[in-house]
């Protein structure tokens, strides 16, 4: 084991909070859906029980209908806002109101194929529950079957200020009775690396709309705040139905087999209405406007990962990657650094993440792209030997910044090996 091996178990034993860990201390106290099911993935590398356990205690949180929650509040965090008292989600245990992109089956397909009979065995009581969350992506967050989810909240999309989500945003009137609330995040990590006082006063309006919509889905979806289409959401997805697939396969549930095949099928027609004629890639789009965002992400290049597209779209997103890879010194920055709102340091608007990186390099690996997957984990090693296991990463000063000591950071370092 390398220094940084022995760095990364302790970062994920010290977020262990006895059967759920946390992304990282004070900045995000409670478990958080795909940070946990990413962390599960570091603890299959030397804790196999420990491992299926996150999982499992993640899925304590699934709603009756199927949702799996972005956020679960086991006990109340002064040091997070919002926490369960703005949520009011009326579970127990309490939790957020909206999902987070649904990478638990794919997660757990790896772990599967890592493993020995012992984990198929593992795996078996939590199938229905993945069933029922992809379930209720399909049905809930694209009730009039386009093929195409939408996310009803930034956060829902897991890059919170992403400039994606700007046209959407924009639209968003906050009312007068909002009222006034205190954040915590600009305590702990510097404001400038983080989102707006503008962006939050949306993200809380979106709030107040499902709270006092009891968390109706369908309302949301049809009469919410906001509702985009998301790349990274809607590729996510597609993979991991298609790795649910196979773990029906597996687990010989042959009755799923024909749905989530289906639910492929239907989300790979979806998916075109992601592509951005104008700037020739998949990009966000307010699915009650039409209207298409025009920069290209770091989710964006997840259509390799679902193996979404045709021949030709996904040749053009190798374009793309290309140049934006010649653009910064560490890839893969969140936003195109050639477009005007890109941010070096704020959070979703540049930054590099090592766990989308993850997903990218094996989405690429899969499309035969190798010299770029190859490019894009040698600067995330690179990243992490030289400033440490931070939340995100300046992509042109190689910069350490958001919280550290982070656990998803620590988890794709022990995946893909010193
Ligand atoms: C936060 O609080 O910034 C989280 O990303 C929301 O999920």
């Amino acid at each position: 084991e390398s220094r940084l091996d022995q760095e990364a178990i302790r970062i994920l034993k010290a977020n262990d909070r006895g059967g759920f860990t946390i992304p990282t201390a004070r900045l995000y106290p409670y478990q958080w859906n795909w940070d946990s099911a990413f962390a599960a993935l570091g603890f299959a590398e030397f804790d196999r029980d420990r491992a299926w356990r996150e999982i499992e205690t993640l899925f304590e949180a699934q709603w009756p209908d199927g949702m799996l929650p972005h956020i679960v509040f086991r006990q109340n965090d002064p040091d997070y806002f919002p926490g369960p008292a703005i949520w009011q989600s009326n579970t127990e245990p309490p939790s957020s109101g909206h999902s987070q992109p649904p990478v638990t089956a794919s997660v757990v397909l790896r772990m599967v194929q890592g493993g020995d009979a012992s984990d198929l065995e593992r795996a078996r009581p939590l199938f229905a529950k993945m069933l029922a969350f992809h379930r209720w992506y399909h049905e809930m967050r694209d009730p009039d079957g386009t093929g195409l989810v939408g996310i009803v909240h930034p956060w829902e999309s897991g890059r919170d200020n992403c400039p994606d989500w700007d046209i959407g945003m924009d639209r968003i009137a906050v009312p007068d009775d909002l009222g006034p609330y205190q954040r915590r995040d600009t305590e702990h990590i510097d404001p400038a690396e983080r989102p707006s006082t503008a962006q939050y006063d949306r993200y809380l309006t979106i709030i107040k709309f499902g709270r006092e919509c009891g968390w109706d889905h369908v309302e949301m979806a049809r009469n919410g705040p906001f509702f985009m289409g998301d790349p990274g959401v809607q590729f996510i997805l597609m993979r991991a139905d298609r790795d649910l697939l196979r773990l029906a396969e597996l687990l010989g549930e042959t009755a799923a087999q024909e749905q989530i095949g289906r639910w492929l099928e239907r989300a790979s027609a979806g998916c075109q209405l992601l592509w951005n004629p104008e700037v020739n890639a998949f990009c966000a789009r307010d699915l009650r406007t039409g209207e298409f965002s025009d920069g290209i992400t770091s989710a964006s290049m997840l259509a390799f990962y679902a193996g979404a597209g045709t021949d030709e779209q996904r040749a053009a997103m190798a374009v793309h990657a290309a140049r934006i890879l010649d653009q910064v010194a560490f890839g893969f920055p969140s936003f195109d650094p050639a477009h005007p709102r890109f941010e070096a340091k704020r959070y979703w608007r540049g930054p590099v993440w090592a766990i989308i990186n993850f997903l990218i390099v094996d989405g690429l690996n899969e499309a035969g792209e190798t010299q770029l997957a190859e490019r894009i984990r040698d600067d995330t090693r690179r990243l992490v030997e030289t400033a440490g296991f931070f939340e995100y990463f300046d992509p042109q000063s190689g910069e350490g910044i958001g919280g550290s000591d982070f656990t998803w950071t620590a988890a794709v370092h022990l995946v893909w090996g010193s």
